[in-house]
């Protein structure tokens, strides 16, 4: 069941006040437009057109290799004549146009693949996705005749005050035959309060032509919401959190307070996870079963397997975490850092770039940078890497069972053998052989029987030497 694409993206988006396109605007740290995208990609689609006016180039870079056709639309005239200009990317296709508003974060692809079928089975010209509201104002109005039958669309702000208390709305969703498609939007005219050429006028054009119009209502009303907005926006975002919030659940997460828990829905977490208050869990991130995540936890992009645990306050960025590690609290995992299974990072310790072994602990107040850390190292309180000599960075390698003294400075590029030790407080500038203790801290010097003195007492003492 194939279906050609395009989605419309030119307007401004007035009612948000902004210099960002509206369909760039974020909801759950990711711009709206990408969730209608994620949505019809689950389709069988011929191709995706986007098209694009209002700051196109924000959008087209931010599209940059998707795979995805663009189209340009001058003057915002209207949405009929956005889709109208996508139609020379369609010059050989003549199957099923599926036309979405960008701004409908919440659409999923099983409302999609309702319509398109609704559509192939009805065999109408034109299949709308409807929903009932109970707050219509703003949308445009579905009127339909006394047997019920589609008749039209009147927006708003053409509609009379009887139409305006119609509830039921036109979601901004539509499956259309190529052949009706575009004769009919050659065909409007922009005879409304806004001058605009209406998309959803080709509903009565099919209905007039005698191809006919069909309406298919949605499930759920909150998939249909548009976001005209920053209200809306933030309304999307509460509605978008707690459907994926709520899957979670379902499948088996723990979310402790659902009120102060953020995850994108294009996360995963295995059954039997729990997750605290106040935590963020971005992006592509994937946590296995059984792992325990926060309180005021941040995780983006990341992977954490089976039996974590992140403590409180911790930060989590394009990194790996391994099964049974322990993470924080206070730590800072910078992006590509790889915490292998059973290690310990404690607190106060920020890693960036490296990759730490099997069991290995670096429990306080450490900087781990640009390292290859092997097994089952203990890496002591204060150890930095200093990785930078200011003008490039330097790798530090420290093999398996080796033991790095509290305080130690590993000036890199740098080798620590295997089962080596470093004395604490070691500043370590060159190669350490395996199973050998490097020292490089200046020796203790004790000077004997001296005694402390308030400093005021030993100015004058000095006084009264020079004296004599
Ligand atoms: C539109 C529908 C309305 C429907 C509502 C659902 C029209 C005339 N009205 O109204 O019936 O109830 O969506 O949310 O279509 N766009 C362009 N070029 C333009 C104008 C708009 O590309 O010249 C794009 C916008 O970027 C946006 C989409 O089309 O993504 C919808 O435009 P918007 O102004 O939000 O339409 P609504 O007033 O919400
Ligand atoms: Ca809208």
């Amino acid at each position: 069941m194939d279906v050609g694409v395009i989605i419309l993206a030119a307007g401004k988006g007035k009612r948000m006040n902004s210099d960002i396109p509206k369909v760039l605007h974020q909801v759950l740290g990711r711009p709206m437009i990408s969730y209608v995208l994620d949505a019809v990609r689950e389709l069988k689609f011929y191709r995706i057109a986007v098209v694009t006016g209002y700051k196109s180039k924000l959008i087209r870079d931010y599209l940059s290799g998707e795979n995805i056709y663009f189209a340009y639309q001058g003057e915002q005239l209207g949405t009929g004549n956005a889709a109208l200009c996508a139609k020379y990317l369609f010059d050989e296709y003549d199957g099923d146009v599926l036309i979405l508003n960008g701004d409908l974060p919440m659409l999923r692809p099983e409302t999609l693949t309702g319509l398109v079928s609704c559509h192939k089975e009805s065999g109408a010209a034109v299949t709308l996705l409807t929903t009932v509201i109970d707050d219509p104002k703003g949308y445009g109005r579905v009127t339909r005749n006394a047997k019920g039958a589609v008749t039209g669309i009147v927006e708003h702000r053409d509609a009379t005050a009887k139409q305006r208390k119609i509830r039921e709305i036109n979601a901004g969703a539509y499956c259309v035959k190529s052949e009706f498609l575009w004769n009919a939007l050659e065909a409007l005219n922009p005879s409304n309060t806004q001058h605009e050429y209406y998309l959803p006028d080709i509903v009565h054009l099919a209905i007039e032509g005698g191809g006919g119009a069909n309406a298919v209502p949605a499930e759920d009303g909150m998939e249909v919401l548009g976001v005209n907005d920053r209200r809306e926006l933030a309304a999307v975002e509460g509605a978008l959190r707690r459907r994926t919030l709520g899957e979670l659940m379902d499948s088996g997460v723990t979310i402790v307070d659902p009120h102060t828990t953020y995850i994108s829905s294009q996360a995963s977490i295995g059954i039997d996870s729990v997750i605290y208050p106040n935590t963020y869990i971005l992006g592509r991130t994937a946590i296995g079963w059984g792992s325990r995540i926060g309180p005021t936890v941040w995780i983006e992009d990341s992977t954490i397997g089976h039996d974590v645990v992140v403590n409180f306050c911790s930060h989590i960025r394009a990194s790996t975490v391994n099964n049974g590690a322990t993470i924080g609290p206070f730590a800072n995992l910078r992006p590509n850092s790889a915490i292998n299974s059973g290690a310990r990072i404690g607190n106060f310790v920020e890693i960036k770039n490296s990759r730490i072994g099997h069991g290995t602990k670096v429990p306080h107040l450490s900087y781990v940078g640009d390292a290859v850390v092997g097994d089952n190292v203990n890496i002591g309180a204060g150890t930095i890497t200093c990785n930078y000599d200011g003008f490039s960075k330097h790798t530090t390698v420290i093999e398996d069972n080796a033991f790095i003294g509290s305080d130690t400075m590993l000036v890199a590029p740098v080798k620590v053998g295997k089962r080596a030790t470093t004395g604490a407080g070691s500043t370590i500038t060159e190669d350490v052989p395996p199973d050998s203790l490097a020292l490089g801290r200046a020796k203790q010097t004790v000077i004997r029987d001296w005694e402390r003195k308030p400093p005021k007492n030993r100015a004058k003492e000095s006084r009264d030497k020079a004296k004599g």
